[in-house]
């Protein structure tokens, strides 16, 4: 049997490392009505990832040529997209597609907008090895960070180790995780109980949003269910959304569900920035878009008298949570 002394050492360094382990970890302000987040086992979120993740994403150096960072595309002050209608990457080479917002992007369970990304980590690659973004490799990045003394500290701070493209992706992950926002006026009016914190043209604009058929498509806490469809933006699509790696027809057009916290933030809009303002895009839905085979069944004409699209408008603008857009 083991002696009493031996037994209390035990406890004694348990306890010291449970405790360790604790301090270290970051636990994340979920606002009122949004689900918990699930953090993936082997990347839990510790202050140390985040502040390394964070640096990474501000930082220019994983570009070839050092000219741009994450955030050159995803501005915090725009919710993290960037006003233009197509992105711009190094050299002022063009991009095919709007810069998405990263507004609650750990709920996403798919990433990009066809939602062919499968993980938040694997999702970084993207951006480093695309030749219109950063056109760079993950392992010259890695190499990169090895000769700088101050990132090969914060790696072995933040993971035990050196850079390497898995630390990479995993640091940049923690940050985006961070990427919360529930504190719009509608979150306050829905969630915290402050009845006015919606004008009455604003709670009208709510109250259509549910009975027209938006609300089956932008649903739940983050205004998306999360699926892959053709919201009727084209007739002929140039950029066949999903079907580029399905190769399915039936994938032609079909685009992620994309939130709307935040869109008065985002402008333009759709996969390919082609709409200028939320009145256009309401539009486009009252006309119930262009016909294509694969145009969701729930996209058909309505008609709203002008004071009507306004208020749907001003709704859409409640969404904006102004302590989102000035985070650092
Ligand atoms: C040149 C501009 C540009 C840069 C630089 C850039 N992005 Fe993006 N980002 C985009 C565009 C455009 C998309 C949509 C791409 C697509 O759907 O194919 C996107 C998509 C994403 C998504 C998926 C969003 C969603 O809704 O699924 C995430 C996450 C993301 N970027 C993070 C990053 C990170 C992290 C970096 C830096 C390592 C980065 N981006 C660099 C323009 C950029
Ligand atoms: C069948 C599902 C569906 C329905 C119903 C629907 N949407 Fe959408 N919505 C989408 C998809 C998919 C996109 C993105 C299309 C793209 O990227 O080209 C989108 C994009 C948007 C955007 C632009 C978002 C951005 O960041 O670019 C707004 C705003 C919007 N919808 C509002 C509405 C409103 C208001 C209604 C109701 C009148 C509505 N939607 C109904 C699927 C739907």
């Amino acid at each position: 049997m083991l002696s009493n002394k031996y037994l209390l050492g035990f406890f004694v360094v348990t306890f010291l490392f449970l405790s360790f382990d604790n301090n270290n970890q970051y636990f994340l302000t979920i606002p009122k009505g949004f689900p918990n987040l699930q953090i993936p086992e082997d990347n839990k979120l510790t202050n140390e990832r985040i502040h390394l993740g964070k640096k990474l994403f501000f930082d220019n150096i994983l570009s070839r040529d050092s000219s741009i960072s994450c955030a050159s595309c995803h501005k915090p002050d725009h919710a993290f997209t960037d006003g233009l209608k197509k992105a711009v990457g190094i050299k002022n080479r063009s991009v095919t597609r709007n810069t998405p917002t990263l507004t609650n992007i750990a709920y996403n369970k798919n990433f990009l907008r066809d939602g062919v990304n499968p993980s938040l980590e694997a999702q970084v690659l993207v951006p480093i090895h695309e030749k219109n973004e950063f056109d760079f490799h993950i392992l010259l990045a890695a190499e990169r960070l090895k000769k700088k003394p101050s990132y090969v500290q914060l790696f072995e701070k933040a993971y035990g180790g050196i850079p390497t493209p898995k630390l990479i992706t995993k640091a940049i992950a923690s940050y985006e995780r961070t990427l919360i926002s529930g504190n719009s006026r509608y979150d306050q009016y829905i969630y915290q109980n402050k009845k006015h914190a919606l004008s009455s043209s604003e709670k009208k604009g709510l109250k259509l949003f549910n009975k027209l058929y938006c609300v089956s498509c932008h649903s739940g806490f983050n205004f998306s269910n999360g699926e892959i469809v053709n919201n009727g933006l084209y007739e002929k699509y140039e950029d066949v959304g999903k079907m580029r790696v399905s190769l399915k027809e039936i994938d032609n057009g079909c685009f992620k569900v994309p939130t709307l916290r935040n869109i008065a933030l985002t402008a333009p809009y759709m996969h390919d920035g082609s709409i200028q303002t939320l009145e256009e895009v309401i539009d486009h839905y009252m006309q119930g878009g262009n016909s294509h085979p694969n145009k969701h069944p729930f996209i058909k004409p309505f008609s709203l008298d002008k004071s009507d699209r306004k208020n749907l408008v001003l709704f859409l603008k409640s969404l904006t949570d102004s302590s989102f857009a000035t985070i650092q």
